[in-house]
């Protein structure tokens, strides 16, 4: 039985994969600063922009024995140019960037041991570019930048490293940073050529998909699961 470790994972997209891993015989571990009743899995509580914690983090899942590592605990930042500070900045990456990377390298030790890994990293359609994001969409397209290189680096030891990049998808993240105003919604489903959200549980299927036996060959990638939308704008 395979263990994953997901951040992020007491709602939204990070919950949806917990329980679809559980649900095909994953052992599921998972992190946020929260923690939840029910979780189908061991959960740590987490917060990590906190060195502390994150030290504290490493300590408790030491023993594990880890196969895979979703990351995916994000959140987004709205500024317009004018507005843009670089603490919100530097949040940015802290969350978004960093952990990511700090859990990958404490992870891939163990994973080149055994000469088995698969990191899946949750980066976003905004990584293309996406007006008042800039915080998000540098730290969001940094997973590019670090999905790709160790992808070439760890391939001859069995670990792939992939990443799943969503659009708009109905969670709590959605919801805090897009206007709910009706008129508002309408015209943002209206650009998307699928017409509609995506649900966490369409995410969650994608990076399955990355950690399954099936993408035992595909190290590198991004999947875009965004109804289209990072191809193009719905028809006029
Ligand atoms: N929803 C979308 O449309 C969309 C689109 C593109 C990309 N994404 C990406 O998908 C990922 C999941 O997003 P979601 O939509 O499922 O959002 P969500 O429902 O807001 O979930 C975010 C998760 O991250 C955790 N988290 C936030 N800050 C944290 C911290 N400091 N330390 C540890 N955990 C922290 C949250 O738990 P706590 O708050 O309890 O810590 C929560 O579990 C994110 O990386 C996001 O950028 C989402």
């Amino acid at each position: 039985m395979k263990t994953v470790l997901i951040t992020g994972a007491n709602r939204g997209i990070g919950l949806a994969t917990a329980k679809l891993l559980k649900k095909r015989k994953y052992k599921v571990i998972g992190i946020a600063r929260k923690k939840i009743r029910n979780f189908p899995g061991k959960f740590f509580e987490c917060d990590l922009t906190n060195q502390k914690s994150i030290k504290k983090l490493i300590k408790q899942i030491k023993n594990y024995n880890i196969d895979c590592l979703v990351n995916n605990a994000g959140t987004s930042f709205g500024q317009s140019i004018d507005d843009l500070d670089l603490d919100t900045f530097d949040k940015s990456i802290n969350l978004n960037l960093r952990p990511a990377v700090q859990l990958s390298l404490e992870l891939v030790k163990n994973m080149k041991k055994k000469k088995f890994g698969r990191i899946v990293s949750i980066s976003s359609r905004a990584a293309l570019g996406r007006e008042l994001r800039t915080s998000y969409s540098v730290a969001k397209s940094g997973l590019y930048g670090f999905t790709r290189t160790w992808a070439l680096e760890l391939a001859k030891f069995n670990i792939t490293v992939n990443l799943v990049s969503p659009g708009p998808i109905m969670t709590e993240l959605h919801k805090r940073n897009n206007s709910q105003n009706k008129s508002y919604q309408k015209k943002y489903l209206n650009q998307n050529p699928m017409r509609r959200y995506g649900d966490p549980s369409e995410v969650a299927a994608a990076i399955c998909f990355f950690i399954s036996d099936e993408a035992s060959f595909i190290t590198g990638q991004s999947l875009y699961v965004c109804g289209g939308m990072s191809v193009g704008h719905a028809p006029i």
